[in-house]
């Protein structure tokens, strides 16, 4: 477990000093004390409980006792026949995994099915920037995420990157497909899989020797934690698309925000946590995201990975979109420290392309700017920002032409 009492100590001890040096020390342990209140949450009430001491217990219980009883191969074969929400579950499943399935693949009480339909619709028409937000702002975030990055690193996902990015970005497009949360979607299927996959690394990771000698809590994946990778997602891809000027009606990041508070409740996020607007999003994600951005070894090189990817995806539509263009979205779209900590490069040329030329390219795309009248700068690149967007949108959203069944890990990154 995360130490708070410790922290609570130092503080109440007055040795606030000591705190700072320990911050500095290890900037990837900073994080600042919970005081968001539940009642900004969809519940609307709690017992504002610390979530970095809060887990998953049912799904942490349930998925430790099918690893000790061997089963999870087994289950993980039954489960890829699992696809669609309203599909009845394959037969011989265990029948406590069966029962907490049942549970687990309900639609909170809360559930608004208009702003659902609202939110795909919002999907269908702003695709292409949340393929670079999800990609270039929510992806690369998650390298300077300490915990994200060394939980992904160790795990068994960590020694196959281009399987785990395919894996994760099938929530990302399921999410925005029409009928993502009905019985012909594959939300709720994907939601529930991924919390029982979390589940086994919270049993797993805490065995691998690797992830223990540099960790800074006991068990990863905490409540707290789900919530800076939720922020990573939705929170930042709404500040950068109002950043960019793009025109949101409410209606529309209404929705949008109402489809990834169901996807928190469906991953296990206790209702308590879940902000219920975007106002409270955006102060629990000061408090909880921002503070604990830092650079790792691991996270570093996640991210080149990640920046490699036209060398992962081979003969992929990212050999149009070369690292030099990836290295420059990056470092405008997460500025120039987090750049630096993930040690891109600067190049000049395409750095000063973002800078000068996104946001016009970004008014005359919505009719509120002519090419003519934009700076030289962005009628000669206006191509190529183009091309961003669908190779952005084509890798991020489109799914796989394969079928892909999230599976709980029964190992972790021998690495
Ligand atoms: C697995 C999404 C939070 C670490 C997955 C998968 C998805 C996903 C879709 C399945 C992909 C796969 O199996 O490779 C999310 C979302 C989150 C979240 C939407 C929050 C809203 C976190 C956090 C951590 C984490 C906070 C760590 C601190 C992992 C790891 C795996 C995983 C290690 C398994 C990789 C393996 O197969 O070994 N997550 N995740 N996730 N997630 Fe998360």
């Amino acid at each position: 477990m995360e130490n708070p009492s410790r922290r609570n100590v130092l503080i109440t001890g007055g040795a606030v000093g000591a705190l700072g040096a320990l911050s500095v020390a290890t900037p990837a342990q900073a994080s600042s004390l919970w005081t968001w209140s539940p009642t900004g949450s969809v519940a609307g009430a709690g017992a504002g409980a610390d979530p970095k001491g809060v887990w998953d217990d049912e799904a942490d219980q349930l998925v430790a006792s099918l690893l000790e009883r061997g089963v999870v191969p087994d289950v993980n074969r039954k489960l890829a026949q699992w696809t669609k929400n309203g599909q009845t579950l394959p037969s011989g499943l265990p029948a406590d995994l069966r029962d907490f399935i049942e549970r687990a693949r309900q639609l909170p009480s809360w559930t608004d099915q208009a702003k659902l339909t609202q939110a795909v619709d919002f999907n269908e028409r702003r695709g292409l920037y949340l393929g670079v937000t999800y990609g270039f702002a929510s992806g690369m975030m998650s390298t300077v995420i300490p915990r994200e990055a060394r939980a992904v690193y160790y795990s068994k996902g960590g020694a196959d990157m281009r399987d785990r990015i395919t894996k994760t970005a099938k929530l990302g497009y399921d999410i925005g497909t029409a009928n993502a949360y009905g019985a012909n979607g594959e939300m709720i299927v994907t939601c529930v899989k991924t919390r029982l996959a979390h589940a086994g690394v919270r049993h797993l990771l805490p065995q691998s020797p690797h992830w223990t000698s540099v960790a800074d809590e006991e068990k990863p994946i905490s409540q707290a934690d789900m919530m800076v990778t939720w922020h990573s997602l939705p929170t930042t891809v709404m500040q950068n698309l109002v950043k960019w000027k793009v025109p949101i009606p409410a209606a529309d990041s209404e929705a949008f925000l109402h489809s990834w508070q169901v996807c928190a409740h469906m991953l296990g996020i206790k209702d308590e946590y879940i902000p219920n607007s975007w106002s409270e999003a955006n102060s629990q994600a000061k408090q909880v995201l921002d503070p604990i951005l830092a650079p790792t070894p691991e996270g570093i090189k996640l991210a080149d990975m990640l920046l490699n990817l036209a060398t992962i995806v081979p003969g992929g539509p990212l050999r149009y979109v070369t690292k030099p263009i990836l290295g420059a979205l990056t470092r405008y779209v997460l500025g120039d420290e987090i750049a630096g900590w993930l040690n891109i490069r600067r190049y000049p040329l395409w750095d000063t392309i973002f800078e000068v030329g996104w946001e016009p390219f970004v008014r005359i795309r919505e009719g509120l700017l002519e090419l003519e009248d934009a700076p030289g700068i962005v009628q000669a690149s206006y191509w190529a920002f183009d091309e961003i967007l669908r190779v952005a949108a084509l890798l991020v959203l489109s799914g796989a032409d394969y079928p892909i069944s999230i599976e709980i890990p029964t190992g972790n990154n021998p690495d």
